[in-house]
């Protein structure tokens, strides 16, 4: 299997074969979803409230990111790594975009980045285009603009705002995105927006009329006490864990463990 690359995004296009992403945020995830075939990695600020313990992403740090990122990508054979920016460290300016996205290239290794919005980061979209640096989007609820948004909402409801996000996704497209994700939208927008972009639309909460599906690990696998709606579990990872940690406890209490087996001879 070859490395998933920039231009497979729009040749899936073409071809109607759907997109897959999943979130990783470390070494042991990535190599996972590496290995299982998925073909884009997303280290997603949704690393903050998925596995740092905050509130939300607002608090996520470049660094963290950096951090995150540089170890899914040391564990991505074949996946193609894209890093979010997070909050503050991409919107006041192209050059300021610029400088955190490299540092995403330089110190982490990825293959492209993830920014929140439309028109109002074209600019910077263009400029990380033209460095070099593929961009993919995000348009719908971007949760690091949720106490703008008013709490996580579904976002292009009715014509105005259908309409809005239809023209924020071409101003991406026309500045030079490879991909926009589209979070929390009527399945039928996410449809309109597909149909008018040249370059993948990647849904989540989006309905399936739309080039791919990414969801965050912990959710697809069952790993929290809670996931969203549009998030269906594709394991019980968080129970087979629970039930390891607790038949440790007993073995060892039991005495059971260490075995025979398990010790080194003198
Ligand atoms: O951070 C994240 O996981 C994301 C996805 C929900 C698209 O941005
Ligand atoms: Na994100």
């Amino acid at each position: 299997r070859k490395r998933f690359r920039v231009q497979h995004l729009a040749e899936h296009k073409t071809a109607g074969r759907k997109l897959t992403m999943l979130t990783a945020y470390d070494t042991i995830t990535g190599r996972i979803f590496d290995a299982a075939g998925v073909d884009m990695l997303l280290v997603g600020d949704s690393m903050g409230d998925n596995v740092l313990g905050y509130e939300n992403t607002i608090p996520v740090t470049l660094d963290e990111m950096v951090l995150a990122a540089r170890s899914v990508a040391r564990a991505a054979k074949h996946s193609m790594v894209v890093a979010d920016l997070p909050f503050g460290s991409y919107e006041s300016s192209p050059q300021q975009a610029f400088a955190s996205a490299v540092r995403m290239f330089k110190e982490a290794g990825v293959q492209a980045i993830k920014m929140e919005g439309g028109t109002r980061i074209a600019k910077h979209v263009e400029l990380l285009t033209q460095s070099g640096i593929p961009v993919f989007g995000h348009l719908g609820f971007t949760p690091q603009s949720e106490n703008m948004l008013g709490g996580k909402r579904i976002q292009g409801r009715g014509d105005e705002a259908a309409e809005r996000l239809c023209e924020d996704a071409l101003a991406l497209q026309e500045a030079g995105a490879v991909a926009v994700v589209l979070e929390m939208v009527p399945a039928p927008v996410a449809a309109r927006a597909t149909e008018i972009l040249r370059i993948p639309t990647i849904g989540i909460g989006a309905g399936s009329e739309v080039d791919g599906q990414v969801l965050v690990w912990t959710d697809m696998a069952g790993m929290g006490d809670w996931s969203p709606r549009f998030a269906k579990q594709f394991g019980q990872v968080g129970a087979a864990l629970a039930g390891a940690a607790q038949a440790y406890v007993s073995e060892v209490q039991a005495q059971t463990f260490p075995a025979a087996e398990h010790q080194y001879e003198h």
